[in-house]
């Protein structure tokens, strides 16, 4: 059983994007701008957004985080975007999600300019995306293809059986897993609420994506030996024993999953960081785009 290492690989990732701005740096080219906007106080979006602004320091970027109320109004937030998009300092930004429930979600992100859209939510890239044209893939399923990359997991012919249909994960990571190319070429099952059986087609599986957000979901009585396990859950569950109150905990009974497994990704510390990081490499690409 090897780790699938998300941190150490996107520290990698990230060292190599602080080489690449620096180098325009000294080349007199611009310097990759990205702005985050957080509507209200949830705790889990404060920490991702802070997350996602320090390692835009760390790499050399510029950061703006824009704090908005938690009451704004769906027009005024609509007219912040405008304004984003008019800003030619800037490369690309983000709505952290999920927004409160007077703002209708799918009307903020069609908003967005999709040439500065880095988490690749608008219908445009997500469409180009899914024909293998140039687009902004989704930080997440961006992270994990990059991370199959890296490790030099080959996927192709093999059986991938993906659980959870989300718009950010599920559903692009089946798309892109089941594409022409390397990684990919995978035979892909996406799996959801509905399924019938589900352990059936996971026992089958040489590849799991859990995309679910149910704590230690994935037993290993439900996995075949040697399985390659991509955990994308990251639950916070309260935890009087740890100073913060709270632990965070993936899809996959890791423990016992991980005996059975080739390959596995802990939680924390595989697929989350990776996530920060590809943001960060589609900051990097929008920035290229625009040299001319
Ligand atoms: N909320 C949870 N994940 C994400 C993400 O990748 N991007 C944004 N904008 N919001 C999120």
């Amino acid at each position: 059983m090897e780790i699938l290492d998300g941190k150490k690989l996107s520290e990698q990732i990230k060292e190599e994007i602080k080489q690449a701005v620096s180098l325009r740096k000294e080349n007199g080219l611009k310097t990759p701008h990205l702005a985050a906007v957080l509507v209200g106080n949830d705790g889990a979006s404060l920490t991702y957004v802070g997350s996602k602004v320090k390692s835009c320091e760390r790499v050399g970027f510029k950061s703006t985080l824009i704090r908005l109320e938690d009451s704004i109004s769906e027009e005024a937030l609509l007219s912040k975007i405008k304004e984003l998009n008019q800003d030619d300092t800037l490369d690309g930004y983000i709505v952290q999600l999920p927004l409160p429930k007077h703002i209708n979600e799918e009307k903020i992100l069609l908003a967005v300019d999709p040439k500065k859209d880095v988490d690749g939510f608008h219908p445009a890239n997500f469409g180009r995306m899914a024909l293998e044209m140039e687009s902004f893939i989704p930080a997440t399923p961006f992270g994990i293809m990059e991370m199959l990359k890296r490790y030099d997991l080959d996927i192709s012919g093999k059986h991938c059986v993906v659980i959870g249909r989300s718009h950010i994960v599920g559903r692009p990571i089946s798309i892109l897993m089941s594409q022409k190319g390397q990684p990919g070429n995978a035979t892909v099952t996406l799996a959801h609420s509905r399924t019938k059986n589900l352990a059936a087609l996971t026992q089958k599986a040489d590849i799991i994506v859990s995309a679910l957000g149910v704590p230690d979901f994935l037993k290993a009585d439900m996995v075949k030996q040697g399985v390659i396990v991509i955990d994308v859950g990251i639950t916070r569950v309260s935890d009087e024993n740890h100073p913060r109150g709270y632990v965070i905990k993936g899809d996959v009974d890791f423990k016992a999953v991980a005996k059975k497994s080739s390959y596995i990704t802990p939680v924390p510390g595989g697929v989350g960081p990776m996530t920060i990081a590809m943001l960060l490499q589609n900051t990097l690409l929008s920035c290229e785009r625009s040299d001319g």
